[in-house]
């Protein structure tokens, strides 16, 4: 009986993997390694490279490991990429995760976790945004993940198939032990950059937009701690396994920072007062959105453990220090 992830080598997929098997759980990756890392797969771990809407493999994978749920992290996630180019969100995003759930309900998998995003609500009206509010993403990465919610509502109606829908809002922050953390390159999230900027790995940075409604001017964001984010995954999947129904809930903390805000507390907890330029409003971003989080708490008993920005922020620097070694190391080896 084991637990297929898919995406299991990058950020978020990681940190699940470590959390099935401090949970006594058997995972299985699936990843083709396009954003994530081989070594970011801990040791024991099956790993099988390939892609997740290539249905005869993944037929494959679910007989030879007994798969008995899926959590569905691996899609293409920057926004502004999925407006230059929305096909290949619509094939990776949509058309793919429509074969994944082809097979779960082929296999006899009956339970699947699928990493949406607070995308889906566009530019809400009011804050903290709950799952009831109208759905009206804006661009093609928000649709991607919203045609693939309707697909499992159908699918779990037409079929016996139950899911849980978990809206992220911004994940953040790295494995509290130190073992995985935000490793993509050229990652273009606010923590990532200004950790990245404090360490001097970039020279500067800068701030999107100052002229927002919000109390300073600049965009509020709702940031989870990205191991918090996966323990509410490990609650799903108990939910499913003791027969609750489809269900869709937001993960966040109910609480705004502003980008200025956050860029004081890197600012603070790394000691480094580091150049940041304020430039124009970043196309696509929302004001603010912040996450009712009633529902996550209520239907999956869901505890956060680390809502705190300065941890939060503490976190990241350590990863990024460790990331930084890695690769210092790696190049030294191929000189
Ligand atoms: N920002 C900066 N400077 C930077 C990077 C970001 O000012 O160098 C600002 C952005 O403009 C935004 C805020 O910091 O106001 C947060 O930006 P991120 O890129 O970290 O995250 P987003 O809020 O754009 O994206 C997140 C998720 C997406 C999801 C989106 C929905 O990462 O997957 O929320 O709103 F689609």
């Amino acid at each position: 009986m084991s637990v297929l992830v898919t995406g299991g080598a990058g950020y978020i997929g990681s940190h699940m993997v470590l959390e099935l098997l401090d949970a006594g759980e058997q995972p299985v990756v699936l990843d083709n390694l396009s954003t994530g890392f081989r070594w970011a797969v801990p040791e024991g771990v099956p790993l099988i490279i390939g892609d997740f809407g290539d249905q005869a493999l993944v037929d494959q994978v679910i007989a030879d490991h007994g798969v008995t749920a899926i959590i569905h992290f691996a899609a293409k996630i920057v926004v502004p990429e999925s407006v230059a180019d929305p096909l290949s969100y619509y094939e990776n995003n949509t058309a793919k995760a429509r074969n994944l759930i082809a097979c779960a309900v082929k296999g006899g998998v009956k339970h699947f976790i699928f990493s949406s995003t607070a995308a889906v609500y566009g530019e809400p009206k009011a804050n903290p945004v709950t799952e009831n509010e109208p759905l009206a993403p804006v661009s093609p990465y928000g649709r991607s993940k919203l045609m693939v919610e309707w697909m499992l509502e159908d699918v779990s109606r037409a079929h016996d198939f139950k899911h849980v829908v978990l809206r992220y809002f911004n994940v953040a922050g790295a494995d509290p032990k130190g073992r995985t953390g935000q490793s993509t390159p050229n990652a273009t999230h606010l923590i990532k950059v200004a950790v990245q900027t404090a360490l001097g790995h970039r020279k500067d940075m800068e701030v999107f937009g100052t002229d927002y409604p919000t109390p300073d001017g600049s965009c509020l964001r709702d940031y989870i701690q990205v191991s918090d984010l996966v323990r509410a995954h490990m609650d799903a999947l108990r939910y499913l396994r003791k027969g609750g129904e489809s269900l869709t809930c937001n993960c966040g903390y109910e609480r705004g920072y502003s980008v200025l805000d956050v860029i004081n507390v890197v600012k603070k907890v790394s000691g480094v007062d580091f150049r940041v330029k304020l430039s124009g409003r970043r196309p696509g971003d929302p004001a603010a959105i912040v996450a009712g989080n009633a529902r996550v708490r209520e239907k999956l008993g869901w505890k956060p453990l680390f809502d705190d920005l300065s941890q939060i922020v503490t976190q990241a620097l350590n990863w990024e220090r460790r990331l930084h070694n890695r690769q210092n190391q790696e190049s030294g080896k191929k000189e």
